[in-house]
Parts: structure tokens; sequence; C-alpha cells
């Protein structure tokens, strides 16, 4: 048994957000049964619910006993139409990804399929990238303010902002991460129609280029990085982009391998915070209906393992997942019958097996 207990908050959220934890966390307590790791969750009553019984959003104990006690925290989804303007999601999603500092938001897309990319004739080998998000500022920043508002002078202004320092520690994050992938990564920005925030992007990157002569760095403008991702997907590895361009391209490479049921995230402070989620949202559609895929969530749950050095366990629930899909053990969106608990279920059977 592995000597270090592994502490994971859960935060489950709002709609699917409860449905699919529910899996992930039977995928982890599974897995790290599986190949002996020690780890303890403890599930946290945050979200929509709490916040109209009680006005509750994020209380700063919570906070502290979320930033200070645990190593990961693993969440479901936030947003509920119930809530207006979203307030409890900006304080408790937005507000962790910033309070924490969680910089990098990696979000990895893969095609395991043809017949879930909905473009012609590409195969597994034309889809692997990760989406490298900048997950701290420009309009996400929460600077701006709406004047007269409700009235026909209403002036609404938000501030996209962009820090020397943070977009050099996301290129230095992707620069590194690239030296461990294929050698290059695509910075994709709006420089040309948003000279300030974005072009300091690029003279950040030529100021520190130069010290990974091994990597290439190359740049595109976000909106025919969107077009070219569709046309020429193969062109892509790792995509680096500031956090509402990142935004955008994540659910678009996502529909490229079969939707948001499959694409898993991490938002990191290297070696001090991370938090790991499904890119997708909770799903109010579908919520109470058994057809939210929980397999984002639980290759999530990989990244986890992965980032805390268990490779092998990390690796047993990657390729679980991949045989779910491959042998249509899965919720309708991928072609399957099952509910959402049933993919839990065949899963945790096969880490057994595993
Ligand atoms: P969404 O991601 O919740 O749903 C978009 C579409 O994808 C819907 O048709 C939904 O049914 C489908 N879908 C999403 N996840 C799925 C899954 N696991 N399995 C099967 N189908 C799935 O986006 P939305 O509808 O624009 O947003 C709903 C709410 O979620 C909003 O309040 C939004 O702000 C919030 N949201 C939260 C997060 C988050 O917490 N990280 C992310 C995105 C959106
Ligand atoms: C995501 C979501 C969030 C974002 C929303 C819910 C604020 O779309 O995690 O991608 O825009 O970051
Ligand atoms: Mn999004």
């Amino acid at each position: 048994m592995d000597s270090v207990t592994h502490r994971i908050a859960l935060l489950p959220g709002d709609g699917i957000g409860p449905e699919v934890t529910t899996e992930a966390t039977r995928v982890l307590h599974a897995a790290c049964e599986r190949f002996g790791i020690s780890v303890t969750t403890k599930s946290f009553d945050l979200g929509a619910e709490r916040y109209l019984r009680t006005g509750d959003t994020m209380p700063q104990d919570v906070f502290e006993h979320l930033r200070d006690d645990f190593d990961a925290i693993l969440l479901g989804a936030f947003g509920d139409p119930r809530v207006p303007k979203q307030v409890h999601a900006r304080d408790i999603l937005l507000g962790l990804r910033q309070r924490l500092d969680l910089y990098a938001n990696v979000r990895p897309v893969q095609l395991i399929e043809e017949r879930f990319c909905p473009l012609k004739g590409r195969g597994p080998d034309d889809i692997d990238m990760v989406i490298v998000r900048e997950n701290t500022e420009s309009v996400y920043a929460g600077i701006g303010g709406t004047l007269r508002p409700g009235t026909p002078h209403e002036v609404a202004q938000t501030v996209m902002i962009s820090t020397r320092m943070a977009c050099e520690r996301l290129l230095r994050y992707a620069f590194e991460l690239a030296r461990q992938r294929k050698g290059f990564f695509t910075l994709c920005d709006k420089a040309n129609a948003i000279e300030d925030a974005h072009g300091l992007w690029r003279r950040t990157l030529a100021a520190i280029n130069d010290e990974y002569p091994d990597v290439e760095a190359r740049t595109l403008y976000a909106d025919v990085a969107a077009m070219r991702m569709v046309t020429h997907p193969h062109d892509f590895d790792i995509v680096v982009a500031d956090n509402v361009m990142g935004d955008i391209l994540s659910d678009l490479a996502a529909a490229l391998v079969g939707g948001l049921g499959l694409a898993p995230s991490a938002s990191v402070h290297p070696g001090v915070h991370a938090l790991y989620e499904p890119v997708h949202g909770s799903a109010p559609d579908i919520v109470g209906t058994g057809k939210a895929n929980p397999l984002a969530a639980i290759l999530s749950v990989a990244m986890l393992l992965r980032d805390f050095g268990h490779n092998d366990a990390a690796d047993a629930v990657s390729s679980a997942c991949k045989n779910a899909v491959l042998g249509r053990h899965t919720t309708p969106d991928l072609g399957g019958t099952l509910a959402t608990a049933d993919v839990g279920t065949y899963i945790c059977g096969s880490l057994a097996q595993a």
C-alpha cells in the first residue's frame, strides 16, 4: 500500500454534476483499491440548491478547508436556470479557478473511433490534441460593471486583461508539455484585433522563445484556428489560448471526437493546487434521465491519478473508458443504451479485472 493518502474533495454541484460525479467517485475508489492507492473523499454541499436554500455560494471557511486540507478537487458542474446570473457558479467554479490560481486548464481531446468524428474520413491518427487554456484572466477576471442598468442609456463594460506573468507561465507550461509530446504548439489568439490584451501573448512568446530552441512555437489567429481544426485537425497538437478563446476552442475540439460526454479537464497550478472536472456543464435538458455520460468525469479521474504519479491506475481507467466506447457500453450520446450508473458499473468491473 502506498504510504501517502490522497485527500480528494468532491464538489458534485448542479444538474447532471452529481450524477456523473457519483460514477467518477466509484471509479476512483475502484481504481485505488485495485492499485493499492490510499485515498479519502469528502463531499461538499455547494451549488444551486444550497444557494437557493441559504444564500451561500462559497463560504470563506469552506474555501479555506478546500484550499488547505485537500490534495485535489473533483468537480461535477455548476449552473442552474433558477439562479439569477449564475452567481453561485461564478463564486464556486470561477472563484476556485481564480482564488486557487489554477492557471492552466488542460483539456485533452482524442478520437477513439472514426464513427464519433463528424468530419469525413478522419480517424484516431488525425485527432489527438490538448487545449491549454489560460484559466484566470481575460474577460473572466471579473473586471467591469454596468452603468444605468435597465435604462435605454445602459452601459456595460467587461475588461479583457492579460498580464505578462500569466502569459509567460502558461507559455512555459506549453513549452514543457511540447517537449513531452510532439515538439510544437500553436498559440491561438486575436492579436490582429485585440492588439493590447492579445498582442501581449505574442510579445511574451517572442521574449522567451529562444529559451526553448527544441520546441516550435506556431501562431494562428483564433478564427482561422477554428476553421483549421475542422479542415486540418491533424495540424494541431497543443493548442494554447487565452481564457475565452480556449473555452470556445475546447468545445469545438470536443465535438470532433464525440462531444462533451468524452471531454475531461484539469485546472492546475502545478505542484500547488489541482481541480479535475468534465468540460461539460450541468446539462439541465437531460438531468434525471440517466442519459448523462459519466466518461468525461471518469476520464478526469484518470487525469488526477496520472498527475499524482499513478500511471498504471490512470492507464487502466483510460483503457476501460476506451473499451467501453469501442464495445458500445455507453450512454445514448455515444450510440449505446446504458444509463449513467451502468457505465460506471461497467468501468468498475473492468478495473477489477485489469
Ligand atoms: P452543457 O455542457 O451543460 O450542455 C450542452 C449540451 O451537451 C446539452 O445538450 C447537454 O445535454 C449535452 N451534454 C453535456 N454534458 C453531457 C454528458 N455528460 N452526457 C451527455 N450529454 C451531455 O452546456 P449548457 O447547456 O450551455 O450549460 C448548462 C449550464 O451549465 C449553464 O448554467 C452553464 O453555465 C453551465 N456550465 C457549467 C460548466 C462547469 O461547471 N464546468 C461548464 C459548462 C457549462
Ligand atoms: C467551462 C465553462 C465555464 C467557462 C462556464 C460555466 C463559466 O464553459 O468550464 O468551459 O466558461 O469557463
Ligand atoms: Mn466551456
